[in-house]
């Protein structure tokens, strides 16, 4: 096959069925030499780094998505529509909207509500809600049970603005649609899973709150995600 114009792989095969997905490259990169055996890198394109191993055995592969919904919108679509992957678990960070959710808490979502337009400009998709797998979610509720790792699930704001000019917006979105965390990919991921007929979950782990401002380091972050690794490692 001729390779896609952003994941230079021209076989089938060589990517595993499952994907986890950082949006950091060089997260992407910890989780390849740090969990898998034998990872293999398939991707350097653009440093978007993509590696498959395996995990207690099982085949599975692990990308960066970049950052935002343009972004995870692209590698996500070549992936599942180019390279037979059914199964994206976006492993990601994210902004706490509500006080009952800590720094390096696990958040499992349950639905992705955004004001982005890309699921209505790719596909005609009217919502401003989508969901994940059930099936997948249901797998990774098991599977953090299983490792003793308490999870938030919820609604969540997938964003197209990091940076908003009225930084009090972010209240108006909790009070009106319920979202306890914000994010900028899920949104896009779970409108392709759609748009493809394939499946899609997002996990994510608090790096900083929007109530008090608190923040961690992008060292800290490294380190504190692992929690999330484990949950999404252990169901695929
Ligand atoms: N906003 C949007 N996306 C994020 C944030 C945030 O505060 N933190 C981590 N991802």
């Amino acid at each position: 096959m001729i390779p896609t114009p952003h994941i230079e792989v021209d076989k089938k095969g060589i990517i595993a069925e499952t994907v986890i997905m950082p949006g950091d490259p060089l997260r992407a990169k910890f989780i390849a030499e740090n969990f898998l055996e034998n990872p293999v890198l398939f991707n350097k394109v653009r440093n978007m780094f993509g590696y498959t191993g395996t995990y207690k055995g099982k085949k599975i592969s692990v990308m960066g998505s970049g950052m935002g919904m343009p972004s995870i919108g692209i590698y996500s679509y070549e992936l599942f529509k180019f390279y037979d992957v059914q199964n994206i678990i976006r492993v990601g960070s994210c902004g706490a909207y509500s006080e009952e959710i800590d720094l390096y808490d696990v958040i499992l979502v349950e639905e992705s509500y955004s004001e982005s337009t890309y699921a209505k400009v790719m596909a005609g998709i009217e919502d401003n809600i989508l969901k994940p797998s059930e099936e997948l979610n249901k797998k990774l509720e098991e599977a953090a049970k299983g490792l003793n790792i308490p999870v938030h699930k919820g609604r969540i704001h997938s964003s197209d603005v990091f940076y908003r000019q009225n930084f009090d917006d972010y209240k108006k979105i909790r009070d009106n649609y319920g979202c306890i965390a914000v994010e900028m990919e899920s949104f896009a991921l779970f409108a392709n899973a759609q748009v493809t007929g394939k499946n899609a979950a997002c996990l994510l782990t608090v790096s900083d709150s929007l109530v008090t401002m608190k923040a961690t380091t992008s060292e800290e972050r490294m380190k504190s995600f692992t929690n999330m690794m484990k949950i999404a490692l252990e169901m695929a």
